[in-house]
């Protein structure tokens, strides 16, 4: 039977361009090669991610009544996420987001929230009613989003997962329950920890000081081309990414976070579930783009299979 899970997150179109090198301040840097609007925003990226490798995948968001919205609604759909529960703002637009992606991959990205902002208590009380086998969070919505998803999931005895991004230092998270699974990034990290994850004391320390925060049974702390820390309140371990080329980060730590999600959720082991994260997140910062760049489950096996990881 497939996992029927909840994102209850955000949805963007993203407006990116490449260069060479970012501008300094008060410089202008003509950059001819070519820029492209490609459906993105955290929330749909996980939604989109699930789907495909999958996953019976229920989106709770806001869209604007746009021609974005229109869009990334219809991309939902022909992905075979279950769009019910995505209510359409009228008096706000559609979610942006401004990204540059440099020669190395690395990104930077500014969010305009537009419908995002508005994602309510009764728009997420009334997607509970999908009866999901578990809810995937993110922050990139009003916390009074968050904390409705994650208090009638725990009314439900509905496991939780968070995607703790994107980063913030005042983020309420001893307010959520019990999780099953909290997955920062490095950044993430540090603004939540104060500590950066730069080498193992330092990711033991952070994971400790999250789990003072928030209860939950694992830890999985992303560390980009390093892979995935794992700890669980007693144990730890460094469970290192495959080999790759890195052509754009975007939506990497978000399909990482879902694809753990789903295997974890089919297997019930962490370390195997990281694995095939990683390989997730390996597949697709070889490709541009966010939802352009996320695999299927035959893409990830077959890639599993080539690096005798099967
Ligand atoms: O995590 C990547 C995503 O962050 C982008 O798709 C952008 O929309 C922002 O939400």
């Amino acid at each position: 039977m497939k996992k029927r899970i909840l994102t209850v997150s955000s949805a963007n179109m993203d407006f990116v361009m490449k260069v060479e090198k970012l501008p300094e301040a008060g410089q202008t840097v003509v950059e001819s090669r070519s820029y492209s609007y490609v459906p993105g925003g955290k929330g749909a990226n996980a939604a989109l991610a699930l789907a495909r490798l999958g996953a019976d995948s229920i989106f709770c968001a806001r869209l604007g009544s746009d021609q974005n919205g229109k869009k990334l609604k219809e991309l939902y759909q022909s992905n075979g996420v279950d769009t019910r529960f995505i209510k359409l703002d009228r008096l706000n637009p559609t979610g942006l987001a401004s990204i540059i992606v440099e020669d190395d991959g690395a990104n930077r990205i500014i969010v305009y929230p537009g419908a995002n902002g508005f994602l309510s208590e009764e728009d997420v009380e009334d997607a509970f009613t999908c009866i999901p086998d578990a809810v995937f969070i993110q922050f990139e919505i009003p916390d009074e989003a968050v904390l409705a998803a994650a208090k009638f999931a725990k009314k439900r005895n509905i496991p939780i997962f968070v995607d703790a991004g994107p980063a913030r230092t005042d983020y309420p998270l001893e307010k959520l329950p019990p999780l099953e699974i909290i997955s920062p990034n490095e950044s993430e990290t540090l603004a939540l920890t104060g500590i950066l994850p730069n080498n193992s004391d330092n990711c033991l320390r952070a994971a400790s000081a999250l789990l003072n925060r928030v209860p939950a049974k694992y830890v999985v702390i992303k560390l980009g081309g390093r892979g995935a820390y794992i700890h669980d309140g007693k144990f730890s371990q460094l469970i290192p990414t495959f080999e790759g080329e890195v052509v754009d980060t975007t939506a990497a730590g978000d399909a990482f976070t879902s694809a753990l999600t789903l295997e974890y959720l089919n297997t019930g082991d962490i370390v195997k579930s990281v694995r095939y994260a990683n390989a997730v997140g390996t597949l697709v910062v070889g490709k541009a783009g966010a939802s352009s760049s996320l695999p299927t489950a035959a893409e990830v096996d077959s890639f599993l299979r080539q690096r005798g990881a099967f």
